[in-house]
């Protein structure tokens, strides 16, 4: 077995107007590669803020987070987008899909900002596992909500990252629609050996997941 991801005692405190918020309380996680994991727990209890540090978009207030092999902690804000946009992918609630572009450009989208291509044969699986071969001139805008969100799931895995961060995938979707999609997101990142590590409340989701990680107040429980 094979770590990708490790999480040290990580401790994420917010100050805010009214006093700190300690978000996490001492979290440690091993992540191996091309496993899904499933990261519950109730509104409040941590979740999107392991996600955040987990993935170098916020830096934890102790602890350290490595990933494969390196300490996060060593890159500067710069090097750490620069990382994240090789080897992360994201698929958040939201979708975050740019409308003045086609299916096509927002899918290659973190690749051409890389100044990289993708590679025809690799869009041509992905496109066609994803059901999106035929919709890649058409705009977020003519498109469904499933279809966008297995248009996000597209551009996260396009670029071949090690590991795919998803926060509620499918909040927006149907129930059957974002099993669907998971099930989607599972069957590319077992093909790609990707580490899919997805926060959500759907109790069946989680089922299917090798792992579950359980937040209850910033702990694992
Ligand atoms: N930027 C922030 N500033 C201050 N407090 C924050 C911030 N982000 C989160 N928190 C607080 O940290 C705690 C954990 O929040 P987090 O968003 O990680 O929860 P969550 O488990 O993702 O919840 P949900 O299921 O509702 O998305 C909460 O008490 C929240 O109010
Ligand atoms: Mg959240």
């Amino acid at each position: 077995m094979e770590i990708i991801l490790s999480a040290k005692d990580i401790y994420k405190t917010y100050k805010t107007a009214s006093g700190e918020v300690h978000a996490l309380n001492g979290v440690s996680a091993d992540f191996e590669k091309g496993l899904f994991y499933a990261v519950i727990g109730r509104s409040g209890s941590g979740k999107s803020t392991l996600l955040h540090i987990l993935s170098g978009l916020d830096r934890p207030t102790g602890g350290s987070v490595t990933v494969a092999g390196t300490d996060l902690s060593s890159y500067s804000d710069g090097r750490m987008a620069v990382f994240r946009r090789r080897h992360m992918g994201f698929v958040f609630q939201q979708f975050n899909l740019l409308d003045d572009y086609n299916v096509l450009a927002n899918i290659t989208m973190p690749l051409k900002l890389d100044g990289r291509k993708a590679d025809p044969q690799f869009l041509k699986e992905v496109t066609e596992l994803l059901g999106l071969a035929d919709k890649l001139k058409k705009y977020p805008s003519e498109l469904s909500g499933g279809e966008q969100q297995r248009c996000a799931i597209a551009r996260s895995v396009l670029a071949k990252p090690q590991l795919i961060f998803a926060d509620e995938p499918t909040g927006n979707l149907d129930k059957r629609v974002g099993e669907e999609t998971v099930a989607l997101l599972r069957e590319s990142a077992r093909r790609f050996g990707q580490t899919l590590i997805v926060v959500t409340h759907d109790s069946d989701i989680a089922r299917r997941a090798d792992h579950v990680i359980h937040i209850e107040d910033g702990r694992v429980v």
